[in-house]
């Protein structure tokens, strides 16, 4: 059972690395989105293209940090792609993220969406990285489980929006709705599997007594 979710992890993790990568580096800006939103992308052709690229490498080295045979075979590999998932994707992808959530289609319940979500990125990739600075692995752990839920909204929201369209709802009513949808049900997913953590390590702490 974990090895399939961890399948599906990496599936739609390098998927929709992979195909942004493709989208971004080859096709003309904007030619894969509504046209509204092609329309803010030309306008700030840098602020879209440094999110993409930069939050690309948080995305796609994400599900190996969480390997642990990489984590304890390869320590120097796990904190060299740490660095970089959270200077290169989370700090420039997400500031990049926040000044494009001013321009983002949807209106403002769309923008605040997307806004608060930036925030939220960097300050639990901050604390995350506090925490393994002062030696803390187990708080590490949980930030960073936070911190890759949020990175998942990438996945998320390439899920509901062709969902939302199969299901005939309008984009004007169904962008601003997933710009939240799209990160919130993660971060309670990840508080769940933070406190399953807890529990594990009490009752780990428990027996050892
Ligand atoms: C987690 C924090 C993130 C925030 C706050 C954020 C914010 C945004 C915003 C505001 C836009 C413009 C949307 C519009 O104009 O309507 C956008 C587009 C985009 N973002 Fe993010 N994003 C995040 C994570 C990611 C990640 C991890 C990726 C990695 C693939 C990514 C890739 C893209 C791409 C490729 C676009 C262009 C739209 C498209 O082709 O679908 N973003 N993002």
């Amino acid at each position: 059972m974990k090895s399939i979710s961890t399948g599906i992890l990496y599936f739609l993790a390098l998927g929709v690395s992979g195909y942004a990568a493709f989208v971004y580096g080859f096709l003309p800006l904007g030619s894969s989105v509504a046209p509204e939103m092609q329309k803010s992308f030309l306008a700030h052709p840098y602020g879209i293209y440094i999110h993409a690229f930069a939050s690309i490498v948080a995305l796609a080295i994400g599900p190996f940090q969480f390997s642990t045979r990489l984590r304890e075979n390869r320590p120097g590999l796990h904190r060299w792609l740490g660095r970089g998932y959270l200077a290169i994707g989370v700090v420039v992808g997400g500031l990049a993220g926040l000044y494009m959530s001013q321009y983002a289609s949807g209106g403002t319940v769309a923008r605040l969406g997307f806004a608060v979500l930036a925030v939220l990125w960097i300050y639990t990739g901050l604390r995350a990285y506090l925490a393994i600075r002062r030696g803390s692995v187990k708080e590490h752990q949980k930030w960073m489980i936070r911190n890759y839920s949020l990175t998942f909204a990438a996945v998320t929201l390439r899920l509901y929006l062709p969902i939302s369209m199969v299901g005939g709802i309008d984009f004007a009513i169904a962008y601003p709705i997933i710009a939240w949808l799209c990160w919130v049900p993660n971060l309670i997913f990840a508080e769940w599997r933070c406190t399953l953590a807890n529990r594990h390590m009490s009752h780990f702490s428990v027996n050892r007594h």
